[in-house]
């Protein structure tokens, strides 16, 4: 019932208790029941009296027949939630149940959205696009080089299908426009190191932030929204999981290889001067492109350093 509450109050417009009821076959009661998940949600709304209720903002919902409608690719399950912890966790609890599955799951709202060195990530309800792909891998770790810069890629095809031009990459898998952060990327992976393994691929794509909601953010953000408002949710939801769909497997098939010079060509930091950290030092050189399998190529004055997509962090040089 909360779903279809929803779905009356998504357009902004004030709704009596009376009409929602009505709509619903159920009593005001019930109604206002309802309403108090909306807090729990965390979903900003209010209550007139004489008027009814609305949502502080519109919000499009997200709707599993357009995500569907849109899709090239096979894909096996698509599940979308209203609330969930993270998206990336819900699959990685389902991995073992869906082996050789291809199961995308998106969500309104995630409490414990993940980002990558331990960090959160901001989910408010019904703004921007969580969403997560489990696919498998025979062929162990190795087979996965490459991979998170392939998403990256697919992330950046996605906007340009959607008309969303000058998106630039980070190494090994960040998505900027203007030099602030649009998209993050979380990989996890479960399995036989060695031979078959799951991999959840998991990506946050900011599409409208309020500053409450970035209040918590450290680094410079950017949103869908100051690009172009007028581009769907519902679009950006299923254009992104396509693309995804698409990349994964031609990397299934070929691996990273003929992605590399268009990697380049998108890196914000080709032919630039960065600082690099390791757990164990920071290293100074010149982005000169990736390798077959996805490393970054550091030109540094030893010599040229390959380094390997972990907990590394890439930064400009000051
Ligand atoms: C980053 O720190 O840049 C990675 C952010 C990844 C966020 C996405 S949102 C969907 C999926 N579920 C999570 O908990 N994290 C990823």
């Amino acid at each position: 019932m909360l779903n279809q509450i929803l779905t009356l109050l998504s357009d902004g417009h004030f709704h009596s208790g009376e009409e929602l009821g009505e709509a619903l076959g159920v009593s005001r009661a019930a109604v206002w029941k309802q309403l108090k998940k909306l807090d729990e949600l965390a979903i900003p709304y209010s209550s007139v009296k004489g008027k009814g209720y609305r949502l502080q903002d519109a919000i499009e919902l997200l709707d599993k027949d357009k995500i569907q409608a849109n899709l090239s690719q096979r894909l096996d399950i698509l599940d979308i939630l209203l609330d969930v912890d993270s998206t990336n966790t819900y699959l990685f609890d389902r991995a073992s149940d869906h082996m050789g599955k291809r199961y995308a799951v998106l969500a309104e709202k995630q409490s414990q959205g993940r980002g990558r060195r331990g960090r959160h990530w901001v989910s408010p309800f019904g703004k921007n696009i969580y969403l997560s792909l489990l696919v498998s891998f025979s062929g162990g770790l190795t087979a996965l080089e490459g991979l998170s810069l392939t998403v990256a890629i697919a992330v950046e095809k996605a906007l340009k299908r959607l008309g969303v031009e000058d998106v630039g990459l980070k190494w090994p898998n960040d998505v900027y426009v203007d030099g602030r952060k649009l998209a993050g990327i979380l990989l996890e992976v479960t399995g036989e190191y060695s031979s078959y393994c799951q991999v959840v691929i998991g990506v946050g794509l900011n599409l409208s932030l309020s500053d409450e909601d970035a209040e918590s953010i450290d680094q410079p953000w950017i949103d869908l929204q100051k690009i172009n408002p007028e581009l769907s949710r519902n679009d950006v939801a299923s254009l992104l999981l396509d693309e995804l769909l698409i990349q994964v497997a031609d990397f299934q098939q070929q691996g990273f290889a003929p992605m590399q010079k268009y990697w380049s060509e998108h890196d914000i930091y080709q032919n630039k001067q960065v600082v690099i950290s390791t757990t164990k030092e920071d290293l100074r050189g010149e982005v000169i492109g990736v390798t077959r399998k996805g490393e970054l190529m550091l030109k540094t004055e030893s010599g040229v350093e390959l380094m390997s997509a972990g907990e590394i962090r890439v930064r400009p040089a000051g």
